[in-house]
């Protein structure tokens, strides 16, 4: 199953491809997207083609979940993920996914994030029957945290990983946010 191009108010959500490596390049070059990804600081430009490809790799694992690129007015803002999520080993699960955006700050505080993640979650649950959507940052990381929330999603936890290059932050755990299927409906209702 080919990955939708889907429309929003504001933007146009195409699959990510081969053509936005240079957009991707940008977007992880900038200290301040990367603040609380990764290991905390820009990717080299080799690195981001690196994670250019890994997200590429993976919009072929489960059919219909993987990367958008966002359009606002023909201009690149940043992407947003539906992505699989590993069950064990090789395979996925079936009916899960995780959420993931990253814009460009130029766009930060426009309310993009939150399109974007709001039309990936109706996608996911309208239209490929998915019953739960997940979510993990950086408990510091309030920007993601309240897109989430402005989402619908709720705090189920709050977890500590030993990371051998922790960055600033680390010490606060990462966070996780799901919404399932019933609750988006209920959102979504009463967020029209
Ligand atoms: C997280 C990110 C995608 C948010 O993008 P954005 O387009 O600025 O977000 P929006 O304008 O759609 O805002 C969504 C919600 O978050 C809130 N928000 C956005 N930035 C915020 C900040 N820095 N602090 C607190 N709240 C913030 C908004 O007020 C809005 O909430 P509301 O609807 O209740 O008012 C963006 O900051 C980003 O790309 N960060 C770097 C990459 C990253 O950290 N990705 C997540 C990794 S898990």
């Amino acid at each position: 199953m080919a990955l939708p191009t889907m429309q929003t108010s504001r933007l146009r959500l195409c699959p990510l491809a081969e053509r936005n490596r240079d957009d991707l390049i940008d977007l992880d070059s900038d200290p301040q997207v990367m603040k609380y990804v990764h290991n905390g600081r820009p990717l080299t430009q080799e690195e981001a083609i690196q994670d250019h490809q890994e997200r590429l790799s993976a919009s072929r694992q489960v059919p219909g979940l993987g990367y958008w690129a966002g359009y606002l007015d023909g201009a690149f803002i940043g992407w947003g993920a539906l992505a699989p999520i590993q069950s064990g080993g090789e395979t996925f699960h079936a009916q899960k996914a995780e959420l993931g955006y990253r814009i460009s700050p130029r766009f930060w505080r426009q309310g993009y994030a939150k399109e974007m993640a709001r039309e990936l979650l109706r996608y996911g649950f309208e239209e490929l029957g998915l019953m739960e959507i997940l979510g993990q940052t950086m408990a510091v990381n309030e920007a993601s945290r309240a897109t989430m929330k402005a989402c619908g999603m709720r705090h189920v936890r709050t977890f500590y990983v030993d990371f051998e290059d922790p960055i600033p932050g680390t010490e606060e755990g990462e966070v996780e946010y799901i919404i399932t299927r019933e609750e988006w409906v209920r959102f979504h209702l009463v967020s029209k």
